[in-house]
């Protein structure tokens, strides 16, 4: 028999850096990369879409079964998201397509649609990936987790800057209330709540350079000989 496809799960709360570090990780071991939340915006964002309401289970639940979302890259290397042929790159990574991923990520019959879909993405050379319950539910058996987490005010001025930057107009101490509400529903939820995997790694960047904490990961993923 061969041996399973190698999958590294990096978990944690919004705004640790986790998208960053499986970014660079997925770069440099040339394997796929999975950003699980995508799929939840994405699924948020077909509910607005299509005029149904984040609270509506069993309509918000069909919609994830049937999910057309299709990833592909630019030129620029950005990775773009469409639904239904709809380029919603942009949507999805505002503070709306935020609150909206975390709403409907709460409902089980949602999770449930979405955990297949997960796991056909576990091909030959390996998989990074990439969200909250990875390592937890999705890829119990992945031989390498890490659980990615910082200060929430760390958290919340990073993604400060990064809205700043892309020409958002926000407050911070709005974006510190959402995190904390976020991070209060993911952790909260029945389904997948946001926790550690038993066997994580976990990482606290608060006073860490991206550099610096991509250097301890890898140090961990030369240890289990994925580096050669
Ligand atoms: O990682 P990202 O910020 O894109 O995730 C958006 C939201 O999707 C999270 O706040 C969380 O509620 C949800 N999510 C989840 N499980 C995952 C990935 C994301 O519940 N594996």
């Amino acid at each position: 028999m061969l041996p399973p496809v190698p999958v590294i799960t990096v978990d944690g709360p919004s705004g640790a850096g986790k998208g960053t570090i499986s970014h660079m990780l997925a770069e440099r071991l040339g394997w796929h990369l999975l950003d699980s939340g995508a799929l939840y915006r994405v699924t948020g964002q077909a509910c607005v879409i299509e005029g149904v309401s984040w609270d509506d289970y069993s309509a918000v639940a069909q919609i994830a079964r049937h999910l057309e979302v299709a990833f592909s890259t630019a030129k620029s290397g950005e990775i773009l998201v469409a639904y239904k042929g709809l380029d919603v790159s942009l949507a999805i990574r505002t503070e709306e397509g935020g609150r909206g991923a975390s709403k409907v990520a709460a409902i089980p019959a949602v999770r449930e649609a979405l955990l297949q879909r997960q796991r056909e993405l576990q091909r030959s050379p390996g998989l990074v990936a990439d969200g909250r319950d990875m390592g937890t539910v999705v890829f119990r058996n992945a031989p390498l987790k890490f659980f990615l987490t910082a200060s929430v005010l760390e958290r919340a001025s990073r993604r400060y800057a990064q809205l700043i930057a892309k020409g958002e107009s926000v407050s911070l101490p709005r974006l510190l209330e959402d995190i904390e509400e976020r991070d209060t529903r993911d952790r909260s939820r029945e389904a997948s709540p946001l926790v550690p995997a038993e066997d994580a790694i976990v990482i606290d960047s608060s006073a860490s350079s991206i550099a610096e904490v991509f250097e301890r990961v890898m140090h961990e993923v030369r240890n289990k000989g994925f580096d050669e």
